[in-house]
This record gives structure tokens, C-alpha cells and sequence, in this order.
């Protein structure tokens, strides 16, 4: 039996996967296992939000931060995201989601980036809803970007300083054309944002729980949606 969608979804979750290393640790495994079955909860999210009809997820896989990590780490990591790329593109095909990414994607190893491309390609025209991907994602290196490009069209004449409004910082962004999260989920604990979104989370319901990335599953899944769905968004006004 069907779990009922409560009422009010959100349109946009967002979500920092973290606890993979954790959950690898507690059992006594090395990272690496953490992060495989961490993929595995990518999996389940993906159709959960298909299932209960939530547009827009939005994955923070790989931040800025992360290329710190042990080369060996980073190196798995990769190997990882081209792996899930090449496994999981018959799921977004089936339901009809198109396959997003922000990040420094140019700093990507050839392999991921070459499948990414070639899945984002395949899945360009599904409308169903957006699977975005945050690899190599920094919010302020995003911020920073957008900037600069806007810089650059006022040293051109193509804008003027007075016209700078909100919108157009949004639309300079990675994120330009989607709508702002409405739901951060956050795993394993951690009380911070992790240089994510800093912009676009401006009004999103924080929801942070101390169930690791892999153990995410359609329980917890359902007690964040409960939660959203009891909060009161009040965007400032009364
Ligand atoms: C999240 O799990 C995955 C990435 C950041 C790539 P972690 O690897 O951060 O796991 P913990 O926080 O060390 O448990
Ligand atoms: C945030 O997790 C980045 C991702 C989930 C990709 P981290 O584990 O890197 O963040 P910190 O170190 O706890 O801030
Ligand atoms: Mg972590």
C-alpha cells in the first residue's frame, strides 16, 4: 500500500548527503563502502520524489571543500558519480526527469564529466521534473561567478549598476531557472549549510536529522515531509 503524500509538498528539496564515512566507520568498513551505499540512497530519493511527485531535487554530492580530501578518497569518489551516471540514466529516462548540474564542472575528471555530459544531453527535453547535481559545488564560488559575469556586462554597457536588482543575481546563478528550494534536508547531524546554496536556501525549511546518508531511506524520507508539512512559512510576514 502506497504511503499518502502529505499535504503541501514541497516543489524543491534540497539536500546535503553527509555520514557516509560514519556509517562505513560504525561497521568497521572502509570510506569507500560509506559512499556505494550512499549511492544507493540517491536511488531511493530519486524515486521517492518521483513517487510523491516532487519536481526539483537538488544533490549536494562533491563541494568545493571536498578535493581536500585523500586523493585516493576523491579518486573513488569520481569513479563513483561515472558508475551511478552510466547505471542510473535508465531511471531518469523511465521517469521523465531531466539531469542538471552545478559546480566547477570543468575541474571534473574526464570520465564523470564526459558521462555527465552525455546523460544530461539524453535527458534534456523530460519535464517530469529536475534531478540537479552540486559537484564540485561551492555557494560562494557560485556567488563569486555571478559577479564577475555581471561585472563584465556592465563594463560592456549591456547593464547598468542601477539596474542590478535581485533577479538578476538569481539568474546569474547555476541555479538560474529553477525555483529556490523549499525544504534543505540535511544528514547525520550537522547543524551547518556546508558553503551550499547560501543564496537560494534564503527561505527554505531547515530540516536536519541524525540519520546517516545511507540509512536515508523512505521512513525518513516520509518524517522530513511530515515536518515540512506541519511548519508555518511565513516569508517575514505575519
Ligand atoms: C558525505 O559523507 C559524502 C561527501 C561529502 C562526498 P562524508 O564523506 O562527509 O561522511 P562523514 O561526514 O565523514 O561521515
Ligand atoms: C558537505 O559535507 C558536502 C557534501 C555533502 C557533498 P561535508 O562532510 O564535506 O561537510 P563538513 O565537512 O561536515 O562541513
Ligand atoms: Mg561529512
Amino acid at each position: 500500500m502506497p504511503d499518502p503524500a502529505p499535504p503541501n509538498p514541497p516543489r524543491h528539496i534540497a539536500v546535503i548527503m553527509d555520514g557516509n564515512g560514519r556509517w562505513a566507520q560504525a561497521r568497521g568498513l572502509p570510506r569507500l563502502e560509506g559512499h556505494r551505499a550512499g549511492a544507493e540512497s540517491v536511488r531511493r530519493i530519486v524515486e521517492l520524489c518521483s513517487e510523491f511527485k516532487i519536481p526539483h531535487l537538488t544533490l549536494y554530492a562533491f563541494s568545493t571543500e571536498n578535493w581536500n580530501r585523500p586523493r585516493a578518497e576523491v579518486e573513488a569518489l569520481m569513479l563513483l558519480l561515472e558508475r551511478f551516471l552510466k547505471e542510473r540514466a535508465k531511471d531518469l529516462h523511465k521517469h521523465k526527469i531531466r539531469l542538471h548540474a552545478i559546480g566547477q564542472l570543468e575541474r571534473l575528471p574526464a570520465g564523470p564529466a564526459g558521462e555527465l555530459r552525455r546523460v544530461m544531453e539524453a535527458t534534456r527535453l523530460h519535464a517530469a521534473g529536475t534531478l540537479t547535481l552540486a559537484l564540485s559545488y561551492g555557494s560562494r564560488d557560485e556567488i563569486t561567478a555571478a559577479v564577475r559575469r555581471i561585472a563584465e556586462e556592465a563594463v560592456r554597457g549591456e547593464l547598468r549598476p542601477e539596474e542590478i536588482t535581485e533577479d538578476t543575481v538569481a539568474t546569474h546563478l547555476q541555479t538560474a531557472g529553477l525555483p529556490e528550494p523549499d525544504l534543505l534536508i540535511r544528514t547525520s547531524g550537522e547543524m551547518r549549510l556546508s558553503n551550499f546554496m547560501l543564496w537560494q536556501l534564503s527561505y527554505a525549511e531547515l530540516y536536519v536529522t541524525p540519520c546517516l546518508w545511507p540509512d536515508f531511506g523512505r521512513e525518513e524520507f516520509m518524517l522530513a515531509l511530515e515536518e515540512y508539512g506541519r511548519r508555518k512559512r511565513r516569508f517575514g510576514g505575519v
